[in-house]
């Protein structure tokens, strides 16, 4: 069977770790709280959605979601509470604990507009994508098991005991992610879903919630058992969440495609323009495949004039290579972190608050600056690295170190 590397990161919600990539798929200080500081805040998508009432995101790399759940997240409260928005000082804390409020009732929808919203999420780990409805939100999780169930003492060692948990996730949210993917759940998921193991990470009244979508298809028999049945019945009728959902769904012209497969061949095939794109592959060196000067390219081709790429990476080799494809490229901000956390690529300047410092243009021009390549979009990530590591040997540039030490003693 499939393998899950999940834990509780420190905002409670679920993270992941990849043997395989020997990367974590999440920061261990919040797989949620770094969707929203990473990706949805630094975009200004609010803003975004006061003025437009359509909107094209690509998620690449979609993992178990968050990047598009936090937005879903953002959108539903924009719906039906757009005035809380009006202020541009806007007390995050004090949205989050209004949640309830906010989708309590049909009637305090204020927001006339009809949205289009298209999200095309690609990741080449069906298995994942297909799981990431049921991730519980870590709410009633009150004493962690501070020991993982895999050895990885890198991660043991950043996660606290203490859960700080900064913003909440819908169940709406989780809902309409799986009335869009209840179709590819497979038999294979169902196991993964149904193993003992993980049986803490994943939420039941989701789980009840499919049995029942998929109980009514009538095709599927694994879920025969006449208690179950009836509580899915119950669950569906009565639930507010489902009500939500539904009545969320109404509201919104929503269109989620879920594209399994490599992200440089899915954007290759792809014909869309889009006002965000969001890069959450993992780490250059790990994945260099995401992060080379010709897939920067290809999205220099998807982007929407006044759209914008964001990543969490503050790599100088990644903001090299959006320079060299075209993109003006600044700074993600974190007020929480008080520090720099990523990087954004875009084509208008203006939508730049954080420009590249001087160190940081200095650090671009040294080896460090020196991107990876892929000219036809198909080489291996070991290809990638190895012609990645000849062009730092064979260069004349500044060595980053020999840089840094310059720059500090100037
Ligand atoms: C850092 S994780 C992304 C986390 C994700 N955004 C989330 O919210 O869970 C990186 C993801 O990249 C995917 N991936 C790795 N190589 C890829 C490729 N060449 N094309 C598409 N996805 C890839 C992995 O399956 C993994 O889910």
């Amino acid at each position: 069977m499939y393998k899950l590397y999940p834990y509780f990161t420190n905002d409670g919600s679920v993270g992941l770790f990849s043997p395989v990539a020997d990367d974590i798929y999440h920061s261990t200080y919040g797989a949620l709280t770094e969707a929203y500081e990473k990706f949805i805040l630094p975009s200004n998508i609010k803003n975004y959605l006061k003025k437009n009432n359509e909107i094209k995101i690509l998620d690449i790399c979609y993992g178990i979601g968050y990047n598009s759940k936090s937005f879903l997240n953002l959108l539903i409260d924009f719906i039906y509470n757009e005035t809380i928005y009006t202020d541009n000082n806007i007390n995050i804390d004090e949205i989050y604990t209004n949640n309830k409020k906010l989708i309590s009732s049909k009637k305090s929808v204020r927001n006339e507009k009809k949205f289009k919203v298209y999200i095309h999420a690609i990741d080449n780990d069906k298995n994942l994508a297909l799981l990431s409805p049921f991730f519980v939100n870590g709410e009633n999780i009150n004493h962690r098991n501070s020991q993982l169930s895999f050895k990885q003492e890198k991660i043991q060692r950043m996660l606290s005991e203490k859960i700080i948990r900064k913003f909440k996730l819908k169940k709406e949210v989780n809902i309409i992610l799986l009335l869009n993917l209840i179709n590819q759940i497979d038999n294979d998921i169902i196991e993964i879903l149904k193993s003992k193991e993980y049986k803490q990470f994943f939420d039941k009244d989701l789980m009840r919630l499919m049995a029942f979508l998929k109980s009514v298809e009538s095709k599927y028999t694994f879920f025969t058992c006449l208690s179950a049945f009836l509580h899915n019945i119950y669950y569906k009728y009565i639930s507010p969440s489902y009500k939500n959902a539904l009545n969320t769904l109404k509201l919104l012209d929503f269109n989620f495609n879920l594209n399994i497969s490599d992200a440089r061949q899915a954007v290759k095939n792809d014909t869309q323009i889009y006002n965000y794109i969001f890069l959450d592959a993992f780490t250059p060196a790990k994945c260099p495949c995401l992060w080379t000067l010709d897939f920067f390219k290809l999205l220099y081709t998807h982007l929407d004039n006044d759209g914008m790429i964001l990543t969490y990476s503050n790599s100088a080799l990644v903001r090299n290579a959006f320079l060299n494809a075209g993109f003006h490229v600044g700074k993600i901000f974190s007020e929480s972190a008080n520090k720099f956390t990523g990087t954004i690529a875009v084509k208008n300047n203006s939508l730049i608050k954080y420009e590249l410092s001087e160190y940081d243009l200095g650090l671009i021009k040294s080896k460090a600056g020196i991107f990876y390549r892929d000219e036809n979009l198909n080489l291996s990530n070991e290809a990638i690295n190895s012609i990645h590591k000849s062009d730092v040997q064979n260069s004349n540039l500044i060595s980053s170190s020999r840089f840094i030490k310059n720059y500090k003693n100037s």
